[in-house]
């Protein structure tokens, strides 16, 4: 409630320039004739769908809703590869920068859709000469290098959707996504390049691949040329197999709802779900608003700095940028090195025209001085996004005055791995923006403020976001559990989504987006679920219990704290915090590392067994307790936890 009320504090409005207003893809006349149109999603979605995309064979119906199975475009059939670069190597952007890619040593290449298109065909071959066929699952564990754009428009030429498991994960988390999916062939690195140093990728996959009985063939691109084992009658380097390929290799014609891919995401148990997506809805979605969003001209350079291993790197670096024509930037590594200015300096030197991150970056640059931006010519910077966390007004407001130079618009876009695309944020010409509010839904989209019985709240009243009418970009459901899928998203309300996240509307119907109110921890922008990491600590062999909860953090948003009771005899100490960390990264990555470990004897509990969530979050933040303590079993331990002597 306390962030609630500072919020509603925030009054700043900024309104958007006449001269941005003036030369916008969607200027208010637009927006406001396709929030009318909106108002019947499957029309407005409809005429999107044949403005945006190429269709091979037209749709006969919009939408076909039995809640909650969605299946958009019913008949129609498209490639989403042909979308992305057929029809742009086709045209006189052959040789228009698709992909402006940057290593992190500085390493640099640029492909343009004529070179996309033969790479991506070849590579299809390649993939079909691995004996991989239409509607076969391939997992993608690469770095950010453009073969990994390649590979994924490839595996949507032949049809074969992937699963892109991001480079940080383990390999026991990379293993039980391929198991999960049954994927049939694997596309890694050798490595890639972080803070100066490579990291190997495919001893991971060797590890992992010991027990995917389904992997037939692993495709490994040479990036840092250190040692690596291959293993004979399943490893093939990438450079050979695209040396021999033809450079020819026709897209399919695929159903518009034919899975295009699964991308695992976390939720409140320990099993992350395999959100599934599919073609003609998806990309529809994610062209659509990228144009109206992000503005997207042809002479823009446009640059999201999310690694394509989560879902903004797919929609928003690859899906919905190349499918408008425009060019895209890819950044390798990390963001301060060699230096802290590292992306200014990338900005600069392409002239990056339009500039996509997440709060926690923005958080980051604050931190380390405003000489870093200030030192870079930004002036080729015309807009600014931001997505994956509520953005405090304060980074806001450093994002516009240093580096927008208080003329770039913000859009501040929300939306999730379930929604496919961006679902609510300003429109740049025409939506004024008040800093740390998401503001309005897109057109086409629909959503409320509930409460638990599905009553609209009252603004300025909290509740929970729902979106309340099916739209294009939409999971069609979670890989291999449908019932997991009804259950989680579609059970609190009759056919109505559930988010998993707290919002309030101001008097001016603005969408303020609190966060998730599950168990599930949004830290630096990714979602962790608190049973993920609790089942990785308590398979540690010393560990007896452990809770796992989310404190307020400066810069990542949410910090990681665990609690953790040994076993009988096991010293809680500094050795077992370490053994514990290490445990942690390679069940599931070192993302899910803990902040702070705090051993305890016991955890609290109530009568009924459950672990008293809202106390430890208390304690983890040190604030007093305010919960209802009367059923502790033990109240000793709450003294203790605090770090207070019994
Ligand atoms: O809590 C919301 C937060 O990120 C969650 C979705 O995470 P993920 O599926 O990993 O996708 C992140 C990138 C789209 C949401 O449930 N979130 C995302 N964008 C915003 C946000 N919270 C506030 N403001 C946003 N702009």
């Amino acid at each position: 409630m306390a962030d609630i009320e500072s919020l509603l504090k925030e009054k700043r409005v900024f309104k958007p320039s006449p001269e941005f207003a003036r030369q916008a893809n969607w200027n208010k006349k637009t927006v406001r004739e396709h929030r009318k149109a909106g108002e019947k999603p499957e029309r407005f979605w409809a005429r999107m769908a044949k403005e945006n995309l190429s269709w091979f064979t037209p749709f006969t119906k919009a939408l076909d809703w039995k809640p909650p199975f969605a299946k958009w475009f019913v008949g129609g059939k498209l490639n989403v590869s042909y979308n992305c670069v057929d029809r742009h190597a086709e045209s006189w952007r052959k040789n228009k920068a698709a992909i402006i890619w940057e290593g992190e040593p500085g390493d640099t290449r640029t492909i343009t859709y004529g070179e996309l298109h033969r790479e991506v065909q070849k590579f299809a071959n390649v993939l079909k000469g691995l004996g991989v066929k239409k509607g076969d699952r391939v997992a993608l564990y690469m770095p950010m290098v453009p073969e990994l754009a390649i590979a994924m428009l490839a595996c949507t030429r032949i049809g074969a959707p992937h699963s892109i498991v991001f480079g940080g994960f383990s390999a026991d988390s990379l293993r039980d996504r391929i198991n999960d999916a049954g994927a049939k062939v694997v596309v890694t690195a050798d490595g890639g390049y972080r803070r100066g140093v490579p990291f190997a990728l495919k001893p991971m996959v060797d590890e992992a691949c010991q027990a995917t009985p389904s992997i037939a063939a692993t495709v490994t691109v040479k990036r840092t040329g250190e040692p690596t084992e291959m293993k004979a009658g399943r490893d093939v380097w990438w450079h050979d197999e695209m040396g021999k390929a033809s450079a020819k290799c026709a897209p399919a014609r695929l159903d518009a709802e034919h899975p295009l891919f699964i991308l695992y995401t976390s939720g409140t148990t320990g099993k992350p779900k395999g959100i599934l997506h599919t073609t003609g809805g998806y990309l529809t979605h994610v062209t659509t608003t990228a144009r109206a969003i992000f503005d997207l001209k042809d002479e823009d350079v446009y640059w999201c700095t999310a690694d394509i291993g989560w879902i903004t790197g797919h929609s928003y670096v690859v899906y919905g940028i190349l499918a408008n024509g425009a060019t895209t930037v890819m950044y390798e590594g990390t963001p301060t090195y060699p230096g802290p200015d590292r992306f200014w300096d990338i900005i600069e030197r392409w002239g990056v025209t339009i500039f996509y991150t997440a709060p926690t970056a923005i958080r980051t640059f604050i931190r380390l001085g405003d000489e870093h931006p200030k030192g870079h010519d930004l002036s080729s910077l015309r807009l600014l996004g931001s997505v994956g966390e509520p953005i405090n007004p304060e980074a806001w407001i450093w994002y516009n005055k240093i580096i927008g130079n208080r003329k770039c618009p913000i859009v501040d876009t929300w939306w999730q791995t379930e929604t496919g695309g961006i679902m609510i944020t300003p429109l740049p010409a025409a939506v004024d923006t008040k800093p740390g509010s998401a503001t309005k839904t897109f057109p086409g989209i629909h959503a409320a403020i509930l409460d638990e019985e599905g009553s609209e709240v009252k603004p300025p009243d909290g509740g929970f976001l729902a979106i309340t009418r099916p739209w294009p970009g939409m999971l069609r459901g979670i890989w291999g559990d449908k019932q997991r899928y009804k259950e989680t998203y579609w059970s609190k309300w009759k056919d109505t989504y559930f988010p998993g996240d707290g919002a309030h509307r101001d008097k001016d119907g603005y969408f303020w987006i609190m966060g998730r109110i599950d168990d599930v921890m949004n830290v630096s922008g990714h979602r962790i679920g608190t049973m993920e990491v609790e089942s990785a600590l308590v398979s540690h062999p010393d560990v007896a219990e452990a809770a796992v909860v989310g404190r307020p953090d400066e810069i990542t948003g949410t910090a990681i704290v665990a609690f953790v009771t040994p076993r009988g005899g096991v010293d809680a100490g500094e050795t077992l915090g370490k053994a514990l960390l290490a445990h942690v990264t390679k069940e599931i990555g070192a993302i899910a590392k803990p902040k702070d470990i705090r051993f305890t004897d016991v955890l609290p509990k109530t009568r009924s067994g459950k672990i008293m969530r809202r106390l430890l979050r208390d304690i983890a933040e040190g604030k007093e307790s305010v919960g209802d303590t009367t059923t502790l079993e033990d109240y000793s331990v709450v003294a203790k936890l605090r770090g207070e002597e019994e």
